[in-house]
């Protein structure tokens, strides 16, 4: 079933050098990945553990930084039509919903970054992904990768079948058994002493209710309080309505599983009258314990034959909501460098410029995303209000720029952290594919000479 695009848009011309190239798990990332290289010309097969692409899953967010690479792959339009774009996020007190930090998304969004925040449901981008992946990949489901031999390189599957190739992607995510076979020890997560738990409520049972109603029409909402926040938000074109909720845990249970809805509720009774309403209208929940992660030193074998990508690298807490938006990213510098290989010889170079294009921004976004967990949970008391009038400062601005009063919206070190324009910027203005073609303009001469030896 390989086809190889006729237009494919390989950087390296008449010279490409195809290779057999291995990605362990067909996740958002591992998918991105495989297509952005079957494109490119080069012999994927994606070994999945599932045995299909499966309808799992909720709500996910995709920055202006991801929607842009998506719709230079040709996925805007279906990525818009599955989407919401929230018109605004609001950050409120839990207490009484008040909001104390806001901020103007929709076509500001567009204007500043040329590019949308959506939501979307996991299952929606997924399928996407792979529809569109499909016709450049050799799809393997039903295929746990069970070890890995790094210097061949080689895979072995659950079945006992032994795959020999030339390049191995590890994107099997949060609990990566290639990670653990990189690293050479195991694993260690450390709880963050908070879980998370996920439901969707489908939207026609809150339009039934005024106050409800406000909160499909209106964008994102966060409620922050006391070692807890709830965040909300629209998916499937405003049919499900998605909530997360975090709070206080013991366990250190990482897999997704159903929870008791009373349990739930009575986490979040200190809440306000609409968040009641909200989880009154939910009949199931999952629960699952959220654990940290350092960051690793490499993302790179030693042999240069085996590299990782997405959670399986950099596992994000879902404070910031950037775990796909960063695997996203990794396949797009990771399939941007190797569609410029000419000979072998040159994919150790080009791995090791996909790790230092790539650690140190995912570096800073799981550092980003634990000290939202702080600022989102304090205690009500001088912090927390120090935090919401930092907040309500920096959306002042938001609504003078607004009303056309002040052009310049900077709010350098606020509290909330996407009323930070510099901040903004700096994540959302990200173009992975504009800082490969820089390392390449500054670097190409090295790896085409090391070629030629
Ligand atoms: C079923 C599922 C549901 C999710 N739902 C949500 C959600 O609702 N909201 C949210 O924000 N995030 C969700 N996530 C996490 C989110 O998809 C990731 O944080 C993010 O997209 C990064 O993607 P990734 O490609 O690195 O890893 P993932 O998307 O986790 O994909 C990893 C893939 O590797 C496969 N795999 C694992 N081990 C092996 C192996 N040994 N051999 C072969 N294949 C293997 C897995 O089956 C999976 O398909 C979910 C992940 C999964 C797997
Ligand atoms: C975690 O929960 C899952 C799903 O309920 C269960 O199968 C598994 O045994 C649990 N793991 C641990 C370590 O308790
Ligand atoms: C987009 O920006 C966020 C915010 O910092 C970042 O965490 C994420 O990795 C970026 N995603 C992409 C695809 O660049």
């Amino acid at each position: 079933m390989q086809t190889t695009s006729k237009e494919a848009p390989t950087k390296a011309g008449d010279k490409f050098l195809p290779l057999d190239i291995a990605v362990v798990g067909a996740g958002l990332g591992g998918l991105a990945a495989a297509y952005l290289l079957g494109r490119a010309g080069h012999r994927v097969t994606v070994f999945e553990a599932a045995s299909t692409i499966t309808d799992v899953g909720a709500g996910i967010q995709l920055s202006p930084n991801v929607t842009r690479l998506l719709a230079r792959w040709g996925l805007g339009e279906k990525v818009k039509e599955l989407a919401f774009v929230p018109q605004t996020l609001s950050l409120r007190r839990y207490k009484n919903g008040e909001v104390v930090g806001w901020r103007k998304w929709g076509e500001i969004m567009e204007r500043d970054y040329g590019a949308p925040y959506c939501h979307i449901h996991r299952a929606d981008i997924h399928n996407i992904l792979f529809e569109h992946a499909k016709p450049y990949i050799n799809f393997r489901p039903s295929s746990t990768v069970v070890s890995v031999d790094p210097s061949v390189p080689s895979l072995t599957l659950a079945s006992g079948e032994i795959i020999r190739t030339q390049v191995v992607i590890g994107a099997d995510g949060v609990h990566s058994r290639i990670r653990s076979i990189l690293v050479g020890k195991p694993d260690s997560a450390t709880p963050t002493g908070d879980a998370a738990y996920r439901t969707l409520i489908p939207t026609s049972l809150m339009l039934k209710d005024p106050e409800l109603k406000e909160l499909v029409n209106e964008g994102a909402n966060c409620w922050m309080g006391p070692k807890r926040h709830v965040v909300g938000y629209c998916v499937r074109r405003k049919e499900l309505y998605n909530l997360v909720l975090i709070h206080p845990c013991k366990g250190t249970n990482e897999t997704t599983r159903e929870v008791d809805c009373d349990v739930m509720r009575k986490d979040f009774e200190g809440f306000e009258p609409r968040v009641q309403k909200l989880l009154s209208l939910v009949d199931s929940a999952l629960v699952w314990s959220l654990m940290d992660r350092k960051p690793l030193d490499s993302w790179v074998h030693k042999d240069s034959k085996v590299c990782l990508l997405g959670d399986a690298c950099h596992p994000m807490l879902p404070y910031r909501a950037q775990g796909a938006a960063m695997a996203i990213e990794d396949a797009a510098v990771l399939g941007n460098l190797l569609s410029r290989v000419t000979q072998r010889n040159q994919v150790p170079a080009l791995l090791q410029a996909y790790q230092d294009l790539r650690l140190p921004r995912a570096t800073l976004a799981q550092d980003e995303s634990r000290m939202n967990q702080l600022t989102f949970h304090l205690e009500d008391g001088p912090d927390q209000e120090r935090r919401d009038n930092s907040m309500r400062a920096a959306m002042e601005v938001a609504l003078k720029e607004l009303r056309g009063e002040i052009a310049d919206t900077t709010c350098v070190g606020s509290e909330n952290m996407w009323g930070d324009k510099e901040k903004n910027d700096r994540s959302f203005g990200y173009d992975a594919d504009v800082h490969v073609e820089k390392w390449w303009a500054e670097n190409s001469g090295r790896v085409l000479a090391k070629a030629k030896l």
